[in-house]
Formats: C-alpha cells, structure tokens, sequence
C-alpha cells in the first residue's frame, strides 16, 4: 500500500468512532473487477456464510489485534469485531470498504499485495481474497511483516481447479472471438504444495493446507455470478455484445451446473491453510 492509503495507519480501535470521519479513497491501483456492494450482497452473500470453517481454524480469541485481508463488506470482520477482537480490515474496492464502515467496522482501502503493517498484529485472516493476487508472494510478504513473531496467518480461498467448469464455458466463449482467456484471467488458484512452498519460501512453519472440492449452490444463475465474478473477461468485449457473450456462457454450462430442480451450482474448490510465523 502506498503513502497515499489510509491502510498505513496504525490500527487502534476495534471500531471506528466516527466511520464517516475519514472516507475511503478512490480505488487507487487496477482492479480487474468492479466490487458492487449491493450486486455482492444480492449474488454472493454465500462467499461469507460459507466462511465458517475458516473461522474456526482461525480460533479468534478476545481481545487480539487481527487483520482482515480482502475484508469486502465486512461480514466475517463483523463477527471478529463482536467477539471482542481488535480487527481491521483492508480491502482494495473503496466501494466494498465505505459499506464495511457503515457497519461501523475500521476499515481501509489498501493493495493486500502492497501491506506496510510491521509486527502490530497476533493473526492475518483472509476468506475468498488471496485467488485475486496475481502476485500471490507479495500477499504473502505482506502478512508476514504485519505479524508479530507467533503470529498466524489463516487464510481461505480458490484453489486448484477453482471454477474449471465455469471457466470451460468462458474460455470457449472467448476463443470463438479469437480472445485468448489466460490474457485477461485475473485468478491464481494454486495448489496446496505450491502455496505450502510459498508460504515456507517466506519463512512460515505451515501447519496446514489442503484443497478440497466445494460444490456451491448460487443463489441464481451463472449468469448472476459471472457479473459478479467474472467482469475481467469482458473487458475485451465490446459493450454491446456482452449481454450477449452472457448467455452464451450461461447456455453452454447449462448441462453441467444447472440441476433438474433448476437450481445452479458451482464447481468451487477451496484453498485453505494455516501458517505461524516462528
Ligand atoms: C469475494 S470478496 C470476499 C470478501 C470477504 N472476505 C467475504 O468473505 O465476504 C473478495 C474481496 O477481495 C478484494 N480484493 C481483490 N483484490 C484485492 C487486493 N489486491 N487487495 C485487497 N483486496 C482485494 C475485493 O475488493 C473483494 O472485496
């Protein structure tokens, strides 16, 4: 994060007391994705709901100083926050941050592969973020400088084979308008040896990491979610053949994700770890 963000700040409050007091900044570096509050609550309420476990194996104690990498419209950094954590969240969209602060949680616009927290906090969490860093070691790098020593970083998101169906159905999309996909994908989705290595390149003892197939049911169709999700891919579109782009998608993956009752699903997978910094 660079001087011009307020996620420099030293955190100090669980709760902001003023959460107009200092409004977000524009989105200050290249998204691939528009973060819309009110389409993600519509669409993608279930990425937080499904967020549970990862809380768990966070074990979130009263009282600690916790970070909130990616924290989105702050659902999870909510739950922290109640249970008496000292939470602060950062979060790239400025949009996504001012309607985490309406829930008067101290959040802050900031590049997760750009951190300069230095030892302030007792653990890094992050649900459904870390497969939009296309720099997935700065990320890394990032949390182990926020950690104090005995810190942990507990972290969930797309793993290997994250979306394959999804992205089957937008790559064949794409190369029948002669668009190569890999040139607008913005996600990493790793394997759990290859993110094992780089979380120990960095000097973290893992103590756990695994992907896992995690079927999702969409709260409408696929079409809902890839305009929630998958707006960098149509960016090489133009305006007026989008929509159109859309149900293409839509139909081709019709027979795999769609069910007899009507109802879509998602072939998520999970990427989910937890590493302490010695
Ligand atoms: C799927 S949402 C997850 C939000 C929240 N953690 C939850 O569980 O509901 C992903 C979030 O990652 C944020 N994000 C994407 N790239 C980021 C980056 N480089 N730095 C910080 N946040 C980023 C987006 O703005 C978005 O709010």
């Amino acid at each position: 994060m660079d001087a011009k963000q307020p996620g420099a700040q030293t955190p100090d409050t669980a709760r902001m007391s003023d959460p107009d007091a200092a409004a977000p900044a524009p989105d200050a570096f290249f998204m691939p994705q528009t973060w819309d509050p009110s389409r993600y609550a519509a669409n993608a309420r279930f990425v937080a709901e499904l967020g549970a476990p990862v809380l768990e194996l966070l074990a979130p104690v009263p009282g600690e100083r916790i970070l909130d990498v990616g924290c989105g419209d702050g659902p999870l950094t909510q739950k922290l926050a109640d249970l008496g954590c000292l939470v602060v969240g950062i979060d790239a969209s400025a949009a996504q941050v001012e309607a985490a602060r309406r829930l008067g949680l101290d959040a802050r616009v900031g590049d997760a592969q750009r951190l300069s927290f230095d030892g302030e906090f007792d653990a890094v969490f992050s649900n459904a973020t870390l497969h939009w860093m296309r720099d997935p070691d700065a990320a890394i790098d990032g949390a182990w400088r926020a950690l104090k020593p005995g810190g942990r970083f507990v972290g969930e998101c797309g793993g290997e084979n994250c979306v394959a169906k999804v992205r089957g159905g937008l790559e064949r999309a794409l190369a029948r308008r002669g668009i190569r996909m890999e040139d607008h994908n913005p996600w990493y989705f790793a394997s759990a040896s290859e993110y094992s290595d780089r979380l120990r390149a960095r000097g973290f003892r893992v103590e756990s990491c695994e992907v896992f197939p995690r079927p999702t049911p969409l709260p409408k169709d696929i079409r809902a979610w890839l305009e929630t999700f998958a707006e960098n891919f149509l960016r090489p579109i133009e305006t007026a053949g989008r929509s159109a782009f859309l149900d293409e998608v839509q139909e081709d993956l019709r027979a795999a994700l769609q069910g007899p009752d009507g109802k879509w699903t998602a072939d998520y997978t999970r990427l989910r770890f937890k590493a302490v910094k010695p």
